[in-house]
């Protein structure tokens, strides 16, 4: 038997064996990705594929057992955006958005997430998710912060690698593991104006200090593939950027996976960028960079052949790419069991009750309480009617939020082929509607008005709404944003409630009921009004298919809520960005018309009980640089409900050799206390992640007076402070 073929010997040496069996040909298709439109024969028994994208159903299976036809019969990667939940497929379970389950701020949680997804993602014949976004959401316009972790780099590295942990198991042979994929690398979320895809201006400093850590962290966790962003930083595209893909991800940080592009990143260097007069001259750029497989851009075989022809590249950038991705096609055991999908499974596991209570348990903690006068939550016994309002009470797809049924046909409904599931069947989703009708008591009235549409002004029932509020004893309104509101291609310049929202919640106050809004968005909207004027504020996200029951879990007190918001809000779209972690200034940060403060802070978010912190210490207030420091902090549930609280560790180097943010996050502590429980949270971290990116670019801890500050928030008024010296 050919050693490639024999699972005793190691991937490495079945990948070495196989490559040296194959042609240039073989090669170049090996490096190809395409998607299920693209006529699988050509790309099969022709060009030698090594990978399709968004194929689905049955598709994946014919085309493996092609694929096993063919020579050397190496299977076809399959790749799929399965960022929260699996959740193209009907009958899936469908998760938060990757925003919402930030806000829990939940590590293990998460984990337990991406084996779900992952578990569902290989029964149906498929082994790779786009997963997780690490970009920096912290420019509300950006049309895609519903997919990111917010906007801290610290957080997004935790919450990354348990997200890859899930998805990838212990080892990649493990029979539901799937690869992984850190993407858009790197910068993307930070395009001028929030500008899907625009230019990225930061500096190699700003990039080692931000926006690079989240991806290092990733590479640690093991993460087998990186996506290169749409994005130009210091006009260099990310897909030509061979210090970004080769020398920094490569070869200081010692990735072993491999680089994918993103969508065509190839065609864009000629045709967007316009950094290559020719598609061959962008392949060359593409390849030399360290990119590894080419997303969607089907020409790349012919050019890379020709340009082996022509001795402008050489044989060893194939070999190196082929090297990797063959080496976790063996790692993921497609050479061995084949990974075929499993329909029987399918039936009985995708959206089984035990992963319909993960994703229940994700929604309760992924919500964040921005509001709650006079204690209006949860929900007194004395209410029995209340009128339940507004757009997005009923509204699946609202709910399910992007990358998810429904929002590639909104996205591309000329193209019939990414409708992946017209099929697809919504009946398993929980609306809000259904969520609180399931859970309200029997003595309890529900009177439902949608009141508005969502993005048409001119299709509204505000006046049915405000008689359906006068009728109760309280208003639930649903209100936020939807699909076409958010993803690829849809920033916003404006960040308001669309449609008639605002006239119909501004109808609503005026019945004088009290009016709780339930908020179901892709990312922060401006609310002062909504701050202003309701009394209570639940900020769902998009809370996935077991968010209605979620919701009602929350307003009926089953559960008290204790997400807090991982991205800030703004009060005005002028303010962007207003993320917390600002560097230092000298002039005020006020504008003329409003503060420069935002309308909710990053780590900000209330409970249905009161938490009291108190005697903030440090393990020792002067520190060596290789020492660790432990805070303590005790902190005692006050209230009347028991409750998680989520306990957040800040640093300022005080004086440094460059401007260093007035705060950063360097840790955080999830813990349960009891009515008039008190318990000391002790935090602690190494000295060495105090450290700052100097005007060299290293990374370097400096001696000096550093502010530990601790508490609810990143707000100043909810942080106990104290400092510590660290010396040379
Ligand atoms: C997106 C990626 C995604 C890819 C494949 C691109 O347009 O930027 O995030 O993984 O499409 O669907």
């Amino acid at each position: 038997m050919e050693i490639y073929k024999n699972p005793s010997y190691s991937p490495r040496e079945r990948t070495i064996d196989l490559l040296s069996r194959m042609t240039i040909e073989e090669k170049a298709g090996q490096m190809c990705q395409v998607d299920g439109r693209h006529d699988p024969e050509t790309w099969i028994y022709k060009k030698h594929i090594g990978s399709f994208l968004h194929v689905t159903g049955d598709e994946p299976a014919r085309l493996q057992k092609m694929a096993l036809e063919t020579r050397l019969g190496i299977p076809i990667l399959f790749g799929i955006d399965a960022i929260h939940g699996h959740a193209f497929q009907s009958g899936a379970t469908v998760f938060p958005s990757q925003l919402g389950m930030s806000s829990s701020w939940n590590p293990e949680l998460l984990e337990k997430v991406a084996a779900i997804t992952a578990c569902e993602v290989i029964l149906t014949g498929l082994h790779w998710t786009f997963s997780p976004v690490l970009c920096i959401g912290r420019d509300a316009r950006w049309g895609r912060v519903d997919e990111t972790f917010g906007e801290d780099p610290y957080l997004i590295g935790v919450l990354a690698k348990a997200m890859i942990q899930g998805y990838q198991g212990d080892q990649l042979s493990d029979p539901y593991s799937i690869l992984a994929c850190a993407k858009h690398f790197a910068a993307y979320g930070e395009t001028q104006g929030g500008r899907d895809s625009s230019e990225s201006d930061v500096s190699e400093r700003k990039l080692r200090s931000i926006f690079l850590p989240p991806f290092q962290e990733a590479v640690k966790a093991g993460c087998a593939t990186f996506m290169a962003g749409y994005n130009a930083i210091d006009g260099v595209p990310c897909s030509a950027n061979q210090w970004l893909l080769h020398d920094v991800l490569k070869e200081e940080w010692g990735f072993q996976g491999f680089v994918v592009t993103d969508w065509d990143n190839i065609g864009h260097l000629h045709e967007d960028h316009k950094v290559a007069a020719t598609l061959e001259e962008a392949c060359t750029i593409a390849l030399t960079a360290g990119n590894d497989m080419m997303m969607s851009t089907p020409t790349f075989y012919e050019h890379a052949l020709s340009l082996i022809e022509k001795g402008i590249i050489s044989e060893s950038l194939l070999d190196d790419a082929c090297s990797r991705i063959l080496e976790l096609k063996f790692k993921l055991g497609l050479f061995d069991h084949k990974r075929f999908p499993d329909q029987g499974m399918v039936s009985t596991i995708l959206g089984c009750p035990e992963h319909r209570k993960i994703a229940y348990d994700m929604a309760l903690e992924s919500m964040v309480l921005l509001k709650n006068q006079n204690n209006i939550l949860p929900l007194s016994k004395e209410i029995k009617r209340i009128a339940l309002i507004g757009p997005n009470c009923d509204d699946v797809q609202a709910q399910l939020g992007d990358w998810s049924f429904g929002a590639r046909e909104l996205a591309y409904p000329e193209v019939p082929t990414l409708n992946y599931h017209p099929e697809y069947d919504p009946s398993p989703i929980v609306t809000i509607l259904e969520g609180i009708k399931n859970r309200c008591p029997h003595h309890v009235q529900i009177a439902y008005e949608k009141g508005c549409d969502l993005l048409d002004e001119n299709n509204h029932n505000i006046e049915e709404a405000v008689e359906t509020a006068l009728a109760s004893d309280a208003i639930i309104a649903v209100v936020g944003d939807t699909n076409v509101l958010n993803g690829e291609m849809r920033d916003r310049a404006d960040l308001h409630l669309t449609g008639t929202q605002q006239k119909l919640l501004e109808a609503l106050k005026v019945t004088g009921k009290p009016l709780i809004i339930v908020l179901v968005n892709g990312k922060p909207l401006t609310i002062p009004w909504i701050a202003e004027n309701a009394d209570a504020i639940l900020e769902a996200w998009n809370p996935g298919m077991e968010g209605g029951n979620g919701v009602a879990s929350i307003l009926f007190g089953d559960f008290n809520p204790c997400g807090k918001l991982t991205v800030s809000f703004p009060r005005h779209v002028g303010q962007q960005p207003v993320f917390y972690n600002q560097l230092p200034g000298w002039h005020g940060n006020a504008y003329v018309e409003m503060t420069g403060e935002p309308l909710f802070p990053f780590g900000f978010g209330l409970s249905y009980t009161q938490y009291e912190y108190s005697n903030l210490m440090v393990s020792s207030s002067s520190l060596g640089v290789n020492d660790h420091l432990t805070v303590s902090v005790d902190v005692q549930n006050t209230g009347k409900y028991e409750g998680t609280e989520i306990v957040q560790l800040y640093i300022n180097d005080i004086f440094s050799s460059v401007t260093t943010p007035i705060k950063e996050l360097k840790g955080f502590q999830r813990i349960h206390l009891k009515p008039g429980e008190k318990s000391a949270v002790h935090i602690t971290v190494p000295v060495a992640s105090l450290g700052l990116v100097n005007r060299k670019c290293q990374y370097v801890v400096e001696p000096g007076v550093f502010e530990i500050m601790v508490g609810p928030s990143s707000r100043d008024m909810d942080l106990l402070k104290t400092i510590v010296e660290v010396v040379a």
